[in-house]
């Protein structure tokens, strides 16, 4: 019985590296992992025509990271968050807007830090969108 728990434990180990290692080779050679759930710039999928007002736009300034949606805000349609996460999976920030904010935020990267960063913008009508930056 130990060793089949054993088993199973180590099987779920080793899918879920194959499935993460899967992900990040698929999404470094196409932009993007998951179409039709994440959107890019690159990887707009049903929404070709909505990128400029929903991609993320990232600044760098040293160690601040500005991230903007350049979308309008209504009650109806706005835009509803943004995340900052570095390649390790460490979230930096997030920022929750209602309709009235400016779809913009900022944040404060890890003293050093250098590689990629993702900015995250989700629309309440226009679903999940993706940035990648290289610091
Ligand atoms: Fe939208």
């Amino acid at each position: 019985m130990t060793d089949r728990r054993l088993f199973l434990k180590t099987s779920a180990v080793a899918v879920s590296a194959l499935a993460l290692t899967s992900a990040r080779s698929s999404f470094a050679s196409k932009g993007c992992a998951f179409p039709g759930v994440i959107y890019s710039k690159d990887n707009p999928g049903r929404w070709a025509k909505k990128v400029g007002s929903h991609a993320p736009v990232v600044t760098v300034n040293g160690d601040k990271v500005q991230v903007e949606t350049k979308h309008p805000m209504s009650d109806a349609h706005f835009i509803v968050r943004h995340t900052l996460v570095l390649a390790d999976g460490t979230v930096v920030g997030d920022k929750t807007f209602t309709p009235r904010d400016k779809p913009v935020s900022t944040y404060t990267l890890p003293k050093g830090y250098t590689g990629e960063v993702y900015a995250t913008s989700f629309c309440n009508r226009h679903d999940f969108w993706l940035t990648r930056t290289t610091i």
